[in-house]
C-alpha cells in the first residue's frame, strides 16, 4: 500500500509517500519561514496563500523524487486538525479532491498523533509509553496505550515551549525561527549563569506555564525598578540557562510521568525536539531511572508529511473506511481528552 501523506497546519506546505511498513519513498517539505521571517512570527493570511502555491508542487516532486504515479496511491491522509485554519483547509481540500478524482479512500490525521508516530518511521514504537509533543503550537505529555490509543496526560495553560523560544528570540534580536538561533546563541553562553524559574508545576497534577519565565528573561534583559537593564555581553548566558532550564523541567516531568505509570518508554516528536540541550537532557534523566528515550532524526521532528502518511496508514489498518466528503477542519486537537 502507498500512502499520499499532506501537511499545511503552520508554515510548511509538505507532501511525501510511505508505504505500509513505514519506508518513507519520498518527503518534500517546503519551508514558508522566509515569508515570514520579517514580521516575526507566522502570518496566517500569509501562509494559507503560500500552501495555495506550494502544495501542489510539494505534491508533484514527492510523485517524482519517488517514481510513483498519481494512480498507484492506494491512501491519502492529511492533516486536518490542530492548526490555522486557512492551511488545513487547503490540505484537507486538496486530499478530498484527489479522493474523489482518484476514487481512493482520504483520512484526517491529527497532526500531533503524525508526531506522536514519528518515531516509528525509524524504529519500532513499544508500549506503554509516555509521549510528548513539544512544538510552536502544542507542549503536550500523553500516556500512549497503543498506537492510537493516547491519554492526554499534561499541558501548557499559555505558550508551547517552541513559541517560548521564538518570543525570547526576539527579545535577544536573534530573528525568526527562535528554537535554532538560542540554540547556536547559547553555544557561546554559560548555561549556569541564571537560575530562572520552572514552567513546570511542583506536582505532576499541575498544567505548564511558561509566562513566569519568560517575564524572568524580559526583566532581566530591560531591567526592572532599581535593577539595570542586562549588558548585550551577559545575553547568551542568559539564551543558554533559559535553554537549560526549558530542557531540565521537561526531561523531568517526562521522566515522573514515566515512573509514575510505571513505562519503560519515553517518545519525543515536535520542533522542540530538535533541541539539543533537550535531547540530552531526557537521555541522561532517562537513563537514570532505566527509561529508554527516543527522539526522531532532526527533520522528523519539524513538520512533514512522512508522518501524518505514517499516523494514516496505521488508522486505515485499524479502520479500513474512507472519511466522508464533509467532514470538516478543527483549529484544536481533540487528542487524548476523551475521559481517563
Ligand atoms: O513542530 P513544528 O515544526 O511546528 C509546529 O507544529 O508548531 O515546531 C516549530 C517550533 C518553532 O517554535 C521553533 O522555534 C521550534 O519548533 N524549534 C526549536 C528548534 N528547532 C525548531 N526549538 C528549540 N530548539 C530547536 N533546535
Ligand atoms: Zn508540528
Amino acid at each position: 500500500m502507498i500512502c499520499l501523506g499532506l501537511e499545511s497546519t503552520c508554515d510548511e506546505s509538505a507532501a511525501a509517500l510511505v508505504d505500509d511498513h513505514g519506508k518513507i519513498l519520498s518527503s518534500v517539505v517546503k519551508s514558508q519561514v522566509s515569508s515570514h521571517a520579517r514580521f516575526g512570527g507566522v502570518v496566517p493570511e500569509v501562509a494559507s496563500r503560500l500552501h495555495l502555491a506550494y502544495l501542489v508542487p510539494a505534491l508533484r516532486e514527492a510523485l517524482l523524487r519517488a517514481e510513483v504515479k498519481l494512480t498507484d496511491i492506494d491512501l491519502i491522509a492529511v492533516s486536518h486538525t490542530p492548526g490555522l485554519v486557512g492551511g488545513l483547509l487547503v490540505g484537507t481540500t486538496l486530499a478530498k479532491t484527489l479522493a474523489w478524482q482518484l476514487d481512493k479512500p482520504w483520512l484526517g490525521v491529527d497532526h500531533l498523533l503524525g508526531h506522536m508516530l514519528a518515531p516509528g518511521l525509524e524504529t519500532d514504537m513499544k508500549y506503554p509509553c509516555i509521549g510528548g509533543v513539544f512544538s510552536g503550537g502544542h507542549c503536550n505529555i500523553y500516556l500512549g496505550k497503543s498506537a492510537l490509543q493516547w491519554s492526554l496526560l499534561a499541558r501548557s495553560r499559555d505558550d508551547a515551549p517552541g513559541e517560548s523560544f521564538d518570543k525570547i528570540a526576539s527579545l535577544l534580536e536573534l530573528g525568526y525561527p527562535g528554537g535554532p538561533a538560542i540554540q547556536k546563541f547559547s553555544m557561546s553562553g554559560d548555561s549556569k549563569s541564571y537560575e530562572l524559574p520552572s514552567p513546570v508545576p511542583a506536582s505532576l497534577a499541575g498544567d505548564f506555564s511558561f509566562s513566569g519565565l519568560k517575564t524572568a528573561v524580559l526583566y532581566l534583559v530591560k531591567g526592572q525598578g532599581s535593577r539595570k537593564a542586562l549588558c548585550r555581553e551577559k545575553w547568551p548566558d542568559l539564551a543558554a540557562s533559559f535553554q537549560r532550564r526549558v530542557a531540565q523541567s521537561l526531561a523531568k516531568h517526562l521522566c515522573e510521568y514515566a515512573m509514575t505509570h510505571g513505562v519503560g518508554h519515553i517518545y519525543v516528536g515536535g520542533g522542540v525536539a530538535a533541541n539539543s540541550e533537550l535531547r540530552h537532557e531526557v537521555q541522561e534523566q532517562a537513563l537514570k531511572i532505566g527509561v529508554n528515550a527516543v527522539f526522531p532524526s532532526i527533520p522528523l521532528c519539524m513538520d512533514n508529511a512522512a508522518m501524518i502518511a505514517w499516523a494514516g496508514v496505521q488508522q486505515y489498518k485499524e479502520t479500513p473506511q474512507s472519511f466522508p466528503l464533509n467532514i470538516d477542519v478543527c483549529a484544536r486537537s481533540t487528542m487524548g481528552m476523551e475521559p481517563r
